[in-house]
């Protein structure tokens, strides 16, 4: 059995406690959470101790394997540094960090203390994802000429309460980490690295937000040839309209669509028809808003394989760091 401890029980630390909870192979240990109330949730609900901090967990229940992070965006870094030196694995909600260079000096550390680093990027697992990594492996389109993602989302004061983390500049960093950094992924998983990187940022009705875009634009080049554009919105009213991925290739077109890149809304590819995918689980809830994909209970399944030797698949924590500097360099360019 792997026993886990998750920091942070809020929407997606509650979601990482039930997947370890119900694995065969997984025991909740403990949580750490610094919020009173949601830790009593906690308590009432697992019947096991709850710390206000990693140090005392670690003081009082030393034999945690894995610690998951779960809390605001700021804290991954510093929080997985305290549990890797405290001789336990890491799992790292996305994004990894807010800065290329702490991703890459967590990723030593791990080395260092013979630890491994995982950072949950649960969308790779979904259908259309899976099956647009295959395409691009097996070089189904041929030269890549223009990729164009379209991620136009609602959040509004209704997500961004005051006194949260959210829409603040160190916790949360801006909807490209918080809100959109799967298809950052997306794209450097499929496409590699990009450089000539231009932007342009707008804060049309979030006047709450720290030094914040609530809509922007970046376009790029790939360092292996083609070149494309990422928009980005959460200024829509009331509701979230699509998360899309368009690629045009010499040898074929493939759009992605769907509220949450859930579908294949267009397939023309030389020598293939389309092919019937497997429905994409439904996206994570948080009540009015749905987020990304739910799978992860693949991540922790694919977690406890990784610490079994066992074959297991995983986006690399190394992946996981180039997504960060990619948003890095991109908030860069940011001038509020
Ligand atoms: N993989 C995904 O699709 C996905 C989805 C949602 C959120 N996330 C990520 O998960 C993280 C948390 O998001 P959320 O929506 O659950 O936020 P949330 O505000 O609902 O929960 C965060 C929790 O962390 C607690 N916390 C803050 N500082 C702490 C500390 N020092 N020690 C212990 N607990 C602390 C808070 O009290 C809160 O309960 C963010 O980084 C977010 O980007 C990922």
């Amino acid at each position: 059995m792997i026993r886990f401890a998750v920091v942070g029980f809020g929407h997606i630390g509650r979601r990482h406690a039930e997947e370890i909870s119900s694995h065969p192979d997984s025991v909740l240990s403990a949580i750490v959470e610094i919020d009173e109330e949601a830790g009593a949730v906690a308590a009432g609900k697992y019947s096991i101790p709850v710390f206000n901090t990693l140090e005392s967990l670690f003081a009082q229940v030393p034999d945690i394997d894995v610690v998951n992070v779960c809390t605001p965006n700021g804290l991954h870094i510093p929080l997985a540094i305290e549990a890797i030196r405290a001789g336990c694995h890491v799992v790292v909600e996305k994004p990894m960090g807010l800065y290329r260079k702490d991703c890459d000096e967590l990723i030593w550390l791990a080395k260092e203390y013979n630890r491994q680093v995982f950072c949950v990027l649960q969308n790779r697992y979904s259908p259309p994802s899976q099956f647009i990594n295959r395409m691009m492996t097996e070089n189904r389109l041929g030269k890549i000429y223009w990729v164009a993602i379209n991620c136009y989302w609602n959040r509004d004061e209704r997500y961004y309460i005051p006194g949260s983390w959210r829409g603040t500049l160190d916790m949360d960093g801006g909807p490209l980490y918080t809100q959109f950094s799967h298809f950052i992924d997306l794209l450097y998983w499929n496409f590699g690295p990009l450089k000539n990187i231009g932007a342009r940022f707008y804060n049309n009705n979030h006047p709450y937000l720290e030094r914040l875009e609530d809509t922007g634009s970046f376009w790029f080049e790939f360092e292996r040839g083609g070149a494309g554009q990422f928009n980005w919105s959460t200024a829509l009213y009331d509701s979230n309209l699509e998360s899309s991925i368009t690629i045009i290739g010499e040898k074929g077109t493939i759009k992605a669509g769907g509220q949450y890149m859930d579908k294949i809304d267009f397939f023309m590819v030389d020598g293939m028809d389309q092919p019937v995918l497997e429905p994409s689980l439904p996206p994570n809830d948080y009540g009015h808003w749905k987020g990304s994909a739910a799978n992860h209970a693949f991540v922790i399944d694919n977690i406890i394989k990784a610490l079994h030797g066992e074959r297991y698949d995983m986006a690399s924590v190394e992946d996981a760091a180039a997504s960060v500097g990619i948003i890095e360099e991109v908030y860069k360019l940011r001038k509020f």
